[in-house]
């Protein structure tokens, strides 16, 4: 055919319909193949994405402390790490006799602070807080996170330092 000179091909009609199945058969194929990958990938995103970490406090508002009994505690100047969930924390007293306790993640790099009598201590860097919890020295950009700690039935407790519960 011609049209204004120029020639136009056209398919026969039974191409055609052979081109409109080929095309809807790759248009299904591609939408249930990027459906397979999508529902292939979701469980591997769940496994990768990282989680929030469990709350230490529980249902309760509080958690025992692990490894630390209160007669540990008892003498004015004695201290211990514990745990509480699966934290990290020190409890300790101080010298007028208050109980206190932490949580031992340095606020530097992450490793576990010790209680050293005199002051809280970093092995990783040298970092050093004082029994307020403050970071005193070394590298530690921040004071440690503060837990308020009391004792039930001859077992210790922390929870968040904002839920304040009398010794
Ligand atoms: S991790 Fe504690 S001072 Fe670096």
């Amino acid at each position: 055919m011609t049209d204004g000179g120029r020639c136009e091909v056209r398919p026969a009609p039974q191409q055609e319909k052979v081109d409109k199945g080929r095309r809807r058969f790759l248009w299904v194929t591609g939408g249930l193949g990027l459906a397979w990958l999508g529902l292939s990938a979701y469980p591997v995103y769940r496994y990768i994405a990282p989680r929030p970490a469990p709350d230490p406090f529980g249902k309760e508002g509080r958690a025992a402390v692990n490894k630390v009994a209160p007669a540990d505690v008892a003498a004015p100047g004695s201290g211990a790490n514990g745990s509480y969930g699966q934290r990290g924390c020190i409890v300790f007293r101080t010298t007028q006799g208050e109980l206190r306790a932490f949580d031992s993640k340095c606020t530097h790099a992450g490793c576990n602070v010790n209680f050293a009598g005199d002051r809280i201590s970093c092995h990783c860097h040298g970092g050093v807080y004082d029994f307020e919890g403050k970071n005193v020295a070394g590298p530690p950009p921040r004071p440690l996170t503060p837990l308020s700690v009391f004792e039930e039935n001859g077992v210790l407790y922390v929870a968040p330092a904002e839920k304040k519960q009398e010794v």
